[in-house]
């Protein structure tokens, strides 16, 4: 089959579009036909290499699938040939009792597809039968590549680890990222005031399309000093961070007494400062996240198929351009989701 992979850790150009053995279906397993697969910020981190994590090499990134179904292996027998579907990003071993529990991505045997498994930049990705769900014609194939990864990691986010509520005030950071394009719907859709921030004054009125009710541009004013006057100086009940050392100290400025701060990732570094005195005197809660269960991803394409959550999906590429699509995502240009079309 068609692939895009990496024989070495670097930059984009590393990405090399080939031939790559075609994945046969095991027993239980579903093969599968890409159509589309999205790039998320950690294609970034696996084709530079991530420290602690080792990835045999070659390697096909890609964590967001969807496509048709091809063939099944031994004792899978829940899909029809042709059928439409999704691959789940996140994985757990059959018998895992943080999977019983919905707590997969709690478990130390929790994968991620791309990550430590070959992905999607492929014409063909093999899964479980289980993390295989099955979608309508509601949205493209584009569109639903663009969902899972991003989409369940902000409902996890906002949902089950900071527990928002209608009423509360949130500051989603980046409403033009991959996870904040979908929080900021997310958080519309809880019944909560959104304020969001964006770095460049293109990514404004996509982000107020959205559904945000006051956008930040955070080059020309500083977000803390603004979301205070914003808030009558009350601060903001969440924060949904994933940018890191760039906005950890003025978050814990402009949060609210009691509030919260979700994070996921690290994207302007690995470590932030924190003043202790406003973490103790204003009684705020840090919390890590880290992508979600099925039963997350679950309720998050129920949302999709219902329309109360829409995919963003800012450009297609081919998939031989995969180098293209990375550097877009780089240069910070990308409002949603990059996708890369396989078929
Ligand atoms: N733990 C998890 O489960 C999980 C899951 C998904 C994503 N993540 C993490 O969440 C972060 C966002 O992921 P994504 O896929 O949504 O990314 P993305 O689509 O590439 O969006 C990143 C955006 O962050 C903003 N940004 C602010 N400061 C930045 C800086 N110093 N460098 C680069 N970008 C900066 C940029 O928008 P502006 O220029 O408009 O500010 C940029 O477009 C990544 O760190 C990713 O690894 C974690």
């Amino acid at each position: 089959m068609k692939a895009v992979f990496l024989r070495r850790h670097g930059g984009p150009e590393v990405l090399e579009y080939g031939v790559r053995p075609d994945p046969k279906p095991g027993p239980g397993e579903v093969l599968v036909s890409v159509r589309a697969c999205a790039l998320n910020h950690l294609d970034i981190w696996v084709r530079q290499g991530l420290p602690g994590v080792s990835i045999p090499l070659p390697h096909i990134p890609g964590s967001d699938v969807c496509g048709v179904v091809l063939s099944t292996g031994p004792g899978a027998g829940r899909f029809k040939r042709g059928q439409r579907v999704i691959v789940s990003p996140g994985q757990v071993p059959p018998g895992d009792p943080e999977g019983y529990a919905a707590r997969d991505s709690y478990s130390h045997r929790f994968r991620i597809m791309g990550l430590q498994t070959p992905g999607g930049y492929a014409e063909k990705v093999v899964a479980e039968e289980r993390f295989v769900v099955p979608v309508s014609s509601r949205w493209s194939d584009a569109e639903w590549a663009a969902l899972p990864l991003a989409g369940l990691t902000a409902y996890h986010m906002l949902v089950t680890r900071a527990g928002l509520r209608a009423g509360e005030t949130v500051l989603v950071h980046a409403a033009g990222s991959g996870i904040g394009a979908y929080a900021v719907q997310i958080a519309k859709t809880l019944g909560a005031t959104v304020l969001t921030t964006v770095g460049d004054p293109r990514k404004v009125t996509p982000a107020l399309k959205l559904g945000a009710d006051e956008v930040i541009q955070y080059r020309r004013e500083d977000f803390s000093e603004k979301v205070r006057a914003l808030t009558g100086g009350r601060g903001v009940d969440v924060i949904f961070e994933h940018i890191g050392p760039e906005t950890w100290p003025k978050n814990l400025t402009c949060l609210a007494r009691g509030g919260r701060m979700v994070t996921c990732g690290a994207t302007s570094g690995p470590k932030a400062e924190v003043d202790i005195r406003y973490l103790y005197s204003k009684q705020l809660s840090i919390l890590g996240s880290y992508m979600g269960s099925f039963a997350e991803l679950s309720r998050v394409i129920e949302m999709a198929e219902g329309g109360t959550l829409r995919p963003v999906v800012d450009r297609t590429y081919s998939l031989r351009r995969a180098a293209e699509a990375h550097r877009r995502m780089e240069s910070r240009a990308n409002f949603g989701k990059i996708v890369l079309r396989v078929r």
